[in-house]
């Protein structure tokens, strides 16, 4: 296996994991960030986020001298001398106003990787793309490649999941390469000698499209079982016991059929919408993906109509909300459903006491989430509150004491938005119970 030196710029969710991965895989790795307060960090050997079993990579490769941090990709592309002979674009792709992706930070690392290049430079997009967004690199580099070096840009999408994100990169489902040139297949194949998955080798359009349309269809899974739950609710039918029928089907698949408060987090909301976009841009008016959107937002309204079916006036009740991460083992909350549900309340004159075991930090830092009163621990929580919202599926939410539980609510009324509960145990314990879907 060859070792090649590489350079990944964005240090975040998915570049530090793929820094951090590539550099146990053997390879010489710096990682760029333009986020002081990141990279001081990182410097510090410290990980500026929550993933499980990051930690012994990232400590392992460091002391191994084979993974640095640095602030600008100049630095980055040839870190102590060693220039960078692949270079992974990992920045962010975030949301404009319109739904459309926002490229500034992808066309940037083109531009500077274009004027610093001396020899041929492999440019791996593993950021989240349209389609197109290829050609518009390899446009901007050769924009600003004066030099004339040989280059290839390679889309390598991403379908790691945070919480389980090393292992999903070292045991990927599948590798998918869109390039352009063997040169440049033969280059992706050694960087991920390593690892042994099936390795799919497409154009770079292709690709592209494979993340967004891969994504898209897991969020009209979720949406898919949120509105077979609603019909549920209304039949009064089991939405487990549906969606474990539809599951049994290999077609059809038991996994992502598990109703709830809606799908969040940097990845489902933001590509849904960036692929309704890109298709609508290109001449398709993708109306499935607008419907899945709709649901979702539904679904995120359904702590609010079980607040005001079962408490009349809402102004000035107090619910607790158990969870504010959009799933468990991460402290990502961005797109959370648990910020929408919130505004949702508080625009009813609700008070707010919320916990979550390690995403509050980042909770607190959200401006519409200022009045929330944010607690130590779920039992603290729960004090006087008129209702319990279960938001988020971490473990220790499934094992609450729930004799303590109600006798510290004011209201034992539980909303379980995970269905993490048994309904007969719950009621026998004194809690009038609202799960998705089940009677
Ligand atoms: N988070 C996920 O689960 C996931 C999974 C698969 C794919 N993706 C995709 O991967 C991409 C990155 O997502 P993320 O969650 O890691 O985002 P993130 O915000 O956690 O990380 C992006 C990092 O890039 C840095 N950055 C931005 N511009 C820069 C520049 N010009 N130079 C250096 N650093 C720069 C930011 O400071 C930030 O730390 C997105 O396109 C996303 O859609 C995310």
């Amino acid at each position: 296996m060859k070792n090649f030196n590489i350079c990944v710029v964005g240090a975040g969710y998915v570049g530090l994991v793929t820094g951090t991965c590539l550099s146990e895989l053997g390879h010489h790795v710096v990682c760029v960030d333009s986020d002081p307060k990141k990279l001081k960090f990182l410097k510090a050997k410290k990980i500026p986020i929550y993933e499980p079993g990051l930690d012994k990579l990232f400590l392992r490769n460091i002391k191994a001298g084979r993974l640095h941090f640095a602030g600008s990709i100049t630095e980055g592309l040839h870190f102590k001398g060693r220039r960078a002979q692949v270079v992974f674009i990992a920045v962010g792709t975030p949301p404009h106003p319109d739904g459309s992706a926002d490229l500034s930070a992808v066309e940037a690392v083109a531009e500077a990787v274009a004027k610093d290049m001396r020899e041929y430079t492999v440019l791996v997009d593993k950021s989240t793309v349209p389609v197109e967004t290829g050609e518009w690199v390899s446009k901007t580099m050769d924009r600003f490649n004066k030099r004339g070096v040989a280059y290839d840009v390679v889309s390598n999408p991403e379908f790691l999941a945070e919480g389980t994100a090393v292992s999903d990169f070292l045991k990927p489902d599948r590798i998918v390469f869109g390039v352009t040139s063997p040169r440049a297949e033969a280059v992706m194949r050694q960087v991920y000698a390593g690892i042994k998955a099936p390795v799919l080798v497409t154009d770079v359009k292709s690709a592209e499209i494979i993340k967004h349309a891969s994504n898209s269809f897991l969020a009209v899974k979720i949406s898919y079982i949120n509105a077979v739950a609603a019909v549920c609710e209304k039949a009064g039918a089991d939405v487990v016991q549906v969606a474990q029928g539809m599951g049994l089907d290999p077609r059809i698949g038991k996994l992502f059929l598990r109703p709830g408060v809606g799908f969040g987090g940097f990845c489902f909301p933001k590509d849904l919408e960036a692929f309704y976009w890109i298709s609508k841009k290109k001449g398709y008016d993708f109306q499935l993906l607008k419907a899945v959107k709709d649901i979702n937002e539904s679904a995120k309204a359904w702590v609010l109509h079980k607040v005001e079916e079962n408490l009349w006036n809402l102004s000035g009740k107090t619910v607790a909300l158990l969870g504010l991460a959009f799933k468990s083992n991460t402290d990502d909350m961005r797109f959370a459903p648990s910020v929408d549900i919130a505004r949702m309340l508080q625009e009813r004159g609700v008070r707010l006491r919320a916990y979550d075991p390690v995403a509050m930090a980042n909770a607190k830092a959200i401006p519409s989430l200022k009045h929330v009163t944010f607690c130590k621990n779920a039992y603290d929580c729960v004090k006087g509150a008129d209702a319990v919202a279960l938001l988020t599926e971490w473990p220790e939410f499934k094992t609450l004491d729930l004799p303590r539980v109600r006798k510290l609510m004011r209201v034992p009324l539980l909303l379980d938005g995970r269905n993490l509960y048994d309904p007969a145990a719950v009621r026998a314990a004194g809690f009038t119970y609202c799960s998705v879907g089940r009677p």
